[in-house]
């Protein structure tokens, strides 16, 4: 998307994919230090760890506690957060709104972070936290809670204590296809729905997951009956945040939409 949005403005610039291992993480800032680099997205499972090496956060990456976008400013690398934008603007255009809404959130990476601190900004009326390492969802709550205000924030020991949530946000890597696989997991068992909604209102899934764009957890969430968004609306509106950043050019969103749709479509 970014490439196409590139050709579509006649920019020289090109978007590449680095694939970097935790150790090799300070090396790659390096090379985005040069005169040639514009900037980086940085994803699953450097989020958090990339702080460390950056010189600045904005006020928004230094308060969610991730980054998830570089921007280079001459010598300095700025660290910010898009993904807060990007999940909210996703919701919205599906007619999604988190206020008021009790909210299950599955995971507590970097992602998670950046949702959770979004959907306390949202005015959700609850948070609750589910996480496979139990002590980082009760991190997450904790530090979520400084600034919560009105929003109720829990950690969940086990799946049961989601119970009766209006909206369910999967954001763990559990059903990313690695390696052309796709591996069938999620966090919620299939036959798990029916108890867990219990008196939820109007239910919907929300999977962060854009490969494959039909996840486990939202093929389940369908069969279950409940309104799904997938991963392709985050990704793209965050994309656009970033592009506008690097650029300082409005990003042309409907040519990044569709170049987006056409890759993701062209694996599924
Ligand atoms: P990022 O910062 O980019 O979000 P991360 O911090 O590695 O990446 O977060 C990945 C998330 O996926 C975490 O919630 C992780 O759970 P743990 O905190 O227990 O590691 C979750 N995750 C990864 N593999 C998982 C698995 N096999 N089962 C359940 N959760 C998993």
């Amino acid at each position: 998307m970014h490439n196409a949005a590139f050709a579509h403005l006649g920019i020289d610039a090109t978007y590449e994919a680095w694939d970097v291992a935790p150790e090799r993480l300070a090396e790659a800032l390096e090379r985005l230090r040069q005169d040639d680099m514009l900037g980086a997205n940085v994803t699953v499972p450097h989020k958090t760890a990339v702080m460390d090496g950056l010189d600045r956060l904005t006020d928004r990456a230094q308060a969610v506690g991730a980054v998830n976008l570089i921007v280079r400013d001459g010598n300095e690398l700025v660290g910010d957060n898009q993904d807060t934008e990007g999940f909210l603007q996703a919701l919205e255009v599906e007619g999604v709104t988190p206020a008021g809404k009790r909210v299950a959130l599955l995971g507590a990476g970097g992602a998670a972070r950046a949702i959770g601190w979004a959907l306390v900004h949202a005015g959700c009326r609850e948070l609750r936290i589910w996480n496979r390492t139990a002590a980082r969802a009760e991190e997450l709550a904790s530090s979520l809670r400084v600034d919560a205000r009105d929003t109720i924030i829990v950690s969940a020991s086990q799946l049961d204590d989601l119970r009766d949530s209006d909206l369910w946000i999967q954001t763990t890597t559990l059903g990313m296809r690695k390696g052309g696989q796709d591996p069938d997991t999620s966090p919620v068992p299939g036959d798990g729905w029916r108890s867990l909604l219990g008196d939820a209102i109007d239910p919907v899934a929300v999977d962060i997951v854009y490969r494959p764009l039909r996840t486990p957890f939202l093929r389940s969430a369908t069969s279950a009956g409940m309104q799904t968004i997938n991963g392709s609306g985050m990704l793209l509106y965050q994309g656009a945040a970033a592009f506008e950043a690097w650029t300082g050019k409005t990003a042309p969103v409907d040519v990044m939409r569709k170049a987006l749709h056409d890759a993701l479509e062209d694996e599924s």
